[in-house]
C-alpha cells in the first residue's frame, strides 16, 4: 500500500544526492513523498558521522520525532546513511539508545529499502549495512524533490580509500568505485532537458575518477569535458579534489571550457607538513603550495576554497601558526573550518592521543575563522566594480524584491529581482560586499 515518506538529510552533498536515489527507489514502489513529518507514515533520516556533533544532531532529531508515534502508532522511523553504517545494530537496541528506531540501512543498501520496510511490517528485524564494491546506483534516476530547479548534483563515484587518519568516510562508505560515464552523461542530458542550468559532479575525491573498458580509459578531466560538452549553457562544478591527485590536465580542461566554473575546492586540513603526515594526507605544505601555483598559472583568477581542521592530535602552537600563515599566503576565497573531533576506530583514534585540550582547539579554531573572515572580505572587495556573469537561483532570504545567484567563482550575489527569473543568466556589476555576499545590479 502506498505510504507517505518524509526524508531529512544531514551531512555532505553526497548525502543530499543519495536522498534523491532513496526517493527514486521508494516512489518506484508507489510510495509518495511529503515534506511534512507530521503527516508521514515513514520518516528516514539520512545521517552523517563525520564529527561527534553531526551524530548528536541526528540523535536530537530522532528524539524529537518520537512524539509523532503517539499520533501515528504505525510510524516507521528509519536511520540510513553513514551513521547507520557506523553504528549498525546498536541503533536497533532500544534500551541502549533510549528510543526506538525501526529500520537501519547503510549507503549501499538503498535498493533494499522496500524489502526492509516489508520486514518492519512483518515484525522482523530490518537492517542492511552491507557495503558493496560495485554499487553506484547508475541505473537509478534520482528524484529531484528539493526546491532548487536550477542546480543539481550528479554523483560520479562512491566510497573512499584514502584513509585520512581522522576520517570515518572510508569505513562508512566503503571501497572507491566510479560510475559508468554514459550514465553520467545521460543524467546530465536529462537535467538539461528538464531546465536545469548547473550540475555539480560529486565524489569524495573526484580526481581519482577512473572508468576502464577494453582499451578505453575515462579519467576525471575527460569526464568533465564530456559533461561540459553536453550543453554550453550548462554550468559544471565539481567537489571534492584531493590535493595529492589534482592534475594539471584537469586545470587545462577547465581553461578550455567557459562553462566549467572557475572555482576549486581543495581541502588543506593543515598548513604544517608534520601534521599532514600524521593525518596521512600524503602531501606536504610545499606540495599544496605547488598546486596553488599551478591553479594561478593555468587559471588566473580561479577561486580556491578549502577545509581546515584545528587541533588535530599533537598539534603544537607552531604547527597551528603554519596553518594560519599558509591561509594568508594563499588568500582562500572561502573555507569550511572545524575543530578536530576524534572518531572511533579511525587511524588517528588508534594511533594518537586526542591531546589538544578543548579550550585550545576552540581558541585555534577562532583564530582560523577570524583570519578567514578577513580573507573572504578581501576576496569579495577585489570583486567590487567588476562585471560578472551570474546564474539566478531564487529569491533572496531577506526580501522578495531581491534575488540571489552565483558567480562562476561560486560567490553569492544579491541583486534586484525585477525582470529576472530563476535559471536566467545575467551580467551583473558588483557594487558592494560583506565577507559573506556580493551585492550587484544588472547591466
Ligand atoms: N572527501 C573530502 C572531505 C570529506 S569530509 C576531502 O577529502 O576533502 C569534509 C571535511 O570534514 C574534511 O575535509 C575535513 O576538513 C572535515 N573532517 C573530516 N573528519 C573530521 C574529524 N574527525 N574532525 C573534524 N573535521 C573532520
Ligand atoms: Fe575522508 Fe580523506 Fe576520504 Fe576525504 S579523502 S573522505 S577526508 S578519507
Ligand atoms: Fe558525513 Fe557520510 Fe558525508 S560521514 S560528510 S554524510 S560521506
Amino acid at each position: 500500500m502506498a505510504k507517505k515518506l518524509h526524508i531529512e538529510t544531514f551531512g555532505c552533498q553526497m548525502n543530499f544526492s543519495d536522498s534523491e536515489i532513496v526517493a527514486s527507489v521508494m516512489t518506484d514502489h508507489s510510495h509518495v513523498l511529503t515534506d511534512d513529518p507530521s503527516e508521514a507514515d515513514i520518516i528516514f533520516l539520512n545521517t552523517c558521522s563525520i564529527r561527534d556533533h553531526a551524530e548528536q544532531r541526528v540523535l536530537n532529531r530522532l528524539r524529537e520525532l518520537q512524539h509523532l508515534r503517539r499520533k501515528s502508532p504505525g510510524l516507521v522511523l528509519g536511520v540510513i546513511g553513514c551513521m547507520a553504517e557506523r553504528l549498525k545494530e546498536k541503533l536497533l537496541e532500544e534500551e541502549e539508545l533510549g528510543m526506538r528506531v525501526d529500520m537501519v540501512a547503510g549507503p549501499d543498501a538503498y535498493r533494499q529499502l522496500p524489502q526492509l520496510l516489508a520486514n518492519v511490517e512483518a515484525g522482523k528485524q530490518a537492517i542492511n549495512v552491507i557495503l558493496s564494491a560495485e554499487e553506484t546506483y547508475a541505473d537509478i534516476t534520482p528524484v529531484r524533490y528539493g526546491d532548487n530547479p536550477v542546480s543539481a548534483f550528479i554523483s560520479i563515484m562512491r566510497g573512499c580509500e584514502n584513509h585520512c587518519a581522522y576520517c570515518v568516510v572510508p569505513s562508512t562508505r566503503g571501497r572507491e568505485r566510479s560510475r559508468d560515464p554514459e550514465s553520467v552523461l545521460s543524467e546530465a542530458r536529462q537535467l538539461v532537458d528538464a531546465g536545469y542550468k548547473e550540475v555539480t559532479l560529486l565524489g569524495q575525491n573526484v580526481n581519482s575518477y577512473r572508468w576502464e573498458r577494453s582499451d578505453e580509459v575515462v579519467d576525471f578531466s575527460r569526464l568533465i569535458g564530456m559533461v561540459a560538452s553536453v550543453d554550453s549553457s550548462l554550468r559544471v562544478r565539481f567537489a571534492t579534489s584531493h590535493p595529492k591527485d589534482m592534475s594539471d590536465a584537469l586545470l587545462e580542461q577547465m581553461a578550455r571550457y567557459n562553462n566549467i566554473c572557475k572555482a576549486i575546492h581543495l581541502p588543506l586540513q593543515s598548513g604544517s607538513t608534520s601534521v599532514l603526515r600524521r593525518m596521512n594526507r600524503k602531501y606536504t605544505r610545499e606540495d599544496y603550495l605547488g598546486r596553488i601555483d599551478a591553479i594561478r598559472g593555468i587559471l588566473p583568477g580561479c577561486a580556491v576554497s578549502t577545509d581546515i581542521i584545528a587541533g588535530f592530535c599533537g598539534e603544537t602552537e607552531e604547527e597551528h601558526r603554519e596553518t594560519l600563515s599558509l591561509m594568508q599566503e594563499v588568500g582562500f576565497d572561502f573555507a569550511f573550518m572545524f575543530k578536530y573531533s576524534e572518531r572511533p576506530d579511525t587511524l588517528a583514534a588508534q594511533r594518537y592521543a586526542d591531546d589538544v585540550p578543548d579550550k585550545v582547539k576552540t581558541r585555534r579554531l577562532t583564530e582560523v575563522i577570524e583570519l578567514q573572515q578577513k580573507l573572504s572580505l578581501a576576496s569579495n572587495e577585489r570583486d567590487v566594480g567588476s562585471v560578472q556573469e551570474v546564474l539566478a537561483e531564487g529569491f533572496s532570504k531577506r526580501s522578495d524584491d531581491y534575488m540571489m545567484g552565483r558567480t562562476s567563482h561560486n560567490k553569492v550575489v544579491v541583486f534586484p529581482a525585477e525582470n529576472v527569473k530563476p535559471g536566467d543568466y545575467l551580467t551583473v556589476r558588483i557594487t558592494s560586499c560583506t565577507s559573506a555576499t556580493l551585492k550587484g545590479e544588472k547591466v
